[in-house]
């Protein structure tokens, strides 16, 4: 367990934050983001009042994030589905918010060392949030700290579709048909996220235990930690207590535990009489 603790944690942070292991924090983390509606109904307001207050709950858990040095972090803020299920009047409000928040949040970005990217079919998004969205990457292009990925108009099987269109593509480009190989490595590199990790942990608020079409590739051995709070309540904190349950975890991709592979290597030598 290690003791010395980032600058800028609060004092229940660090409380958490001690109990952890720092050699053992995930190098990606990805965020499921719901029940901003929820806790709008709860306290008999529209639901846009509880997108506004998730941005403060963004804000609180990049923040932390960036502070005990987490490299990547992916925020499922807009799926493609939301866009064509929601209101109009509701789509348009997040529109506005995301162009409200990439403005206001670059000069903290900055501060933090963080760099913004996206993932998603980004061209189907209106013009001037796409040129702001242009705007805020650019202005964090040369950070070189924790990697924020917003996930905007975004859909894991369109993902998986853009990538095989890719890779066609790109062998018809180069020499032919016929000199398309498919293997894991090449569908990888042709998704979106082809500079990021496979994230080692999923959190999704909320309490809901879905996926929901977020980074089905990606997240083929992620650890889920799905946590009751929903997302305008999430801060920082929260972050770690997920990170302390992904640490309790033991993480097998497949393969057998310690004690049992340590069992079957005993079986398999040979009997000295
Ligand atoms: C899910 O809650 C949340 C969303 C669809 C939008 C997420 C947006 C934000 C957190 C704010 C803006 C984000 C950024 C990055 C500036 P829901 O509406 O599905 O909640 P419900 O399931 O309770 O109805």
């Amino acid at each position: 367990m290690q003791h010395k603790v980032p600058a800028g944690l609060d004092h229940k942070e660090t409380e958490v934050y001690r109990h952890l292991d720092s050699a053992r924090l995930p190098k990606h983390i990805a965020i499921i983001m719901d029940g901003n509606g929820r806790w709008a109904k709860r306290r008999h307001l529209p639901r846009v009042a509880g997108h506004r207050a998730g941005v403060t709950a963004v804000r609180s858990t990049v923040e932390t994030a960036a502070r005990i040095h987490i490299p990547a972090l992916t925020l499922y803020a807009f799926s493609e589905e939301n866009w064509k299920k929601r209101p109009k009047g509701e789509v348009d409000f997040l529109m506005r918010l995301l162009s409200r928040y990439l403005k206001a949040e670059v000069p903290t970005l900055n501060k933090n060392n963080i760099r913004l990217e996206y993932i998603g079919r980004q061209h189907e998004l209106p013009d001037d949030v796409q040129e702001r969205m242009a705007w805020a990457r650019e202005a964090t292009a040369n950070n070189t700290g924790m990697v924020l990925t917003l996930a905007l108009n975004y859909s894991a099987r369109s993902e998986l579709v853009d990538a095989f269109r890719s890779m066609v593509n790109a062998a018809s480009q180069n020499g032919g048909i016929e000199h398309l190989r498919i293997d894991e490595d090449a569908v990888a590199r042709h998704l979106y996220t082809r500079h990021l990790p496979d994230p080692d942990l999923v959190v999704r608020t909320s309490g809901e235990m879905r996926l929901s079409n977020f980074l089905l590739w990606q997240l083929a051995y992620a650890e889920i930690y799905v946590t009751p709070t929903l997302w305008p309540d999430f801060r920082g904190l929260h972050l770690l207590e997920g990170i302390s349950e992904y640490q309790k975890r033991e993480r097998r991709y497949g393969g057998l535990n310690h004690g049992e592979a340590h069992a079957h290597a005993e079986a398999a030598l040979p009997v000295h009489k």
